[in-house]
């Protein structure tokens, strides 16, 4: 019988709160949340409220919690990319498995020290590469397993990021400088790096890379616009990046709405886009109201006035090309050899119709094509002996990260329940060689040179 898993969540927010505390609320019979550490106040007393937590379990910070006594089972560290690494040490040390978030840490060394603590104390250290266990990167490992490709000479990768997104996220947002939070090839990209590294099943001998932030920057800045986009911009109406379109008429979420296989959805986002004073009546008023991801990091009232205010006093209402401390690429490739000899090239860009990865992976007796995109996937094998296409997958929209952020989670518990570590696909461990691998990524583009890996391990 699947025992209830007890847990410690530190860091309520949007991976903390809204994916993995959900999933605690959905399926009260894998796992209950019976403490929080998060330290602003609004986040701490919604989660404390949803998931009745008992006074002395809320904490303002990850500390005091892990003073105590281990008494849950495991602890979910969902706190930003620069506080992994402390808690996620002391809470092994305790002895709690740990579902951790991506990237594991922001330095090498610690990284490293991750998956050795993991090992050392012998406890579970599950990092959330969410992507392998969603059904389109798992059909392509299956075909690629199945030898229907014969062997896989060369894959070519593409994380396309939209633009309103990388400059929600990468601009003015949490991951827009290198030092606060870590380069973006590790923050979004170790994710395809561990694709990757799980599709050709060899280590990487070598790599180089080019890249920059080219765009963005006073350079670039528009005459006579304001420092914040409220503050009457001679370009709003042509702005991609205009915070009153991102962040209150959500524009850049309806057009992918515009896409979707839901007909309701479709006509009421499509409604809007052509007549915007319709989020006044009833049927439209959830556009005017929305507060899911990216509004919900603005700020905690969502109300319009709350929004606004947001957009006057926060980041997330500074014009793009005025965000002095961005520093991170907005574009980068990275060129591949791995032990065996196949190739691969990843792109990484924030300039794209639509958001999602691409991919193409050669083999000596066939080709996979994929699109995994926020309007949904389409996956397709062509058979070089007989020329046949084979429609491998063809989806409308996923949530979730394409339906991987459950999976993430019940695999966790799986693995906690049987306490078989050899079966946790993305242990720390597994999980270090992507880290690796951006890490390379950052000095070779950096440095301008090859990187060895075996300067890196
Ligand atoms: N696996 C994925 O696909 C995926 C997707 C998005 C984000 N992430 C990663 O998840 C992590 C969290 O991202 P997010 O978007 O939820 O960020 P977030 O900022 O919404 O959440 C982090 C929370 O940690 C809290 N926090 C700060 N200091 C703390 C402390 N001392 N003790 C306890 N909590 C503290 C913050 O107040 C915040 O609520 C990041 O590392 C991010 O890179 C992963």
């Amino acid at each position: 019988m699947i025992k209830q898993i007890t847990a410690i969540l530190i860091g309520a927010g949007e991976r903390g709160a809204d994916t993995f505390g959900e999933y605690a609320l959905n399926n009260p019979e894998s796992i209950n949340i019976i403490a929080v550490a998060e330290p602003q106040k609004a986040r701490r007393d919604k989660f404390v409220r949803k998931h009745e937590i008992s006074e002395e379990n809320s904490f303002e910070s990850w500390e005091p919690l892990l003073e105590k006594e281990k008494f849950a089972d495991v602890a979910l560290i969902m706190t930003q990319d620069q506080m992994h690494y402390e808690p996620a040490i002391k809470a092994m040390n305790l002895g709690y498995d740990v579902l951790l978030e991506k990237p594991m840490a922001t330095t090498l060394k610690e990284c490293k020290s991750l998956a050795d603590v993991s090992e050392s104390t012998g406890k579970i250290l599950q990092i959330c590469h969410g992507l392998r266990f969603g059904p389109f990167f798992s059909a392509i490992k299956s075909i690629i397993e199945s030898g229907k490709i014969g062997d896989v000479v060369n894959i070519s990768l593409r994380e396309n990021v939209s633009p309103f997104h990388y400059a929600h996220s990468y601009v003015r947002g949490h991951w827009h400088n290198r030092e606060k939070s870590s380069p973006m090839i590790l923050a979004k990209s170790c994710h395809d790096m561990d694709i990757l590294f799980w599709l050709v099943g060899q280590r990487v001998q070598r790599l180089s890379s080019f890249g920059s932030q080219k765009y963005f920057g006073r350079d670039n800045m528009p005459d006579g616009a304001p420092d914040y986009c409220i503050q009457g911009c001679p370009i709003e109406k042509s702005c991609l990046y205009n915070a009153s379109r991102i962040y209150l008429d959500i524009i850049p979420l309806l057009q992918i709405g515009a896409k979707s296989s839901k007909g309701l959805e479709k006509f009421i986002v499509k409604s809007v886009l052509k007549f915007p004073k319709l989020t006044n009546l009833p049927l439209f008023r959830k556009v005017k109201d929305y507060s899911e991801w990216p509004v919900s990091t603005i700020s905690s009232d969502m109300s319009r006035e709350g929004k606004i205010k947001a957009l006057n006093e926060t980041n997330y209402g500074r014009c793009v090309y005025s965000m002095d401390e961005h520093n991170v690429v907005d574009h980068q490739v990275i060129n591949i050899e791995f032990e065996d000899q196949t190739t691969a090239i990843f792109t990484l860009h924030g300039f794209s119709n639509e958001e999602g990865r691409t991919i193409r992976v050669d083999g000596t007796r066939g080709t996979i094509i994929g699109e995994f995109l926020a309007s949904g996937d389409n996956l397709v094998l062509y058979n070089h002996l007989t020329n046949k296409k084979t429609i491998v997958r063809k989806t409308g929209r996923l949530s979730g990260h394409g339906g991987g952020d459950v999976v993430i989670m019940e695999t966790f518990l799986k693995n906690v329940q049987s306490k078989t570590k050899q079966d946790v696909l993305t242990s720390a461990r597994v999980s270090l060689e992507s880290h690796l691998m951006a890490f390379a990524a950052d000095i070779a583009r950096l440095e301008k040179r090859v990187v060895e890996m075996k300067e890196m391990r």
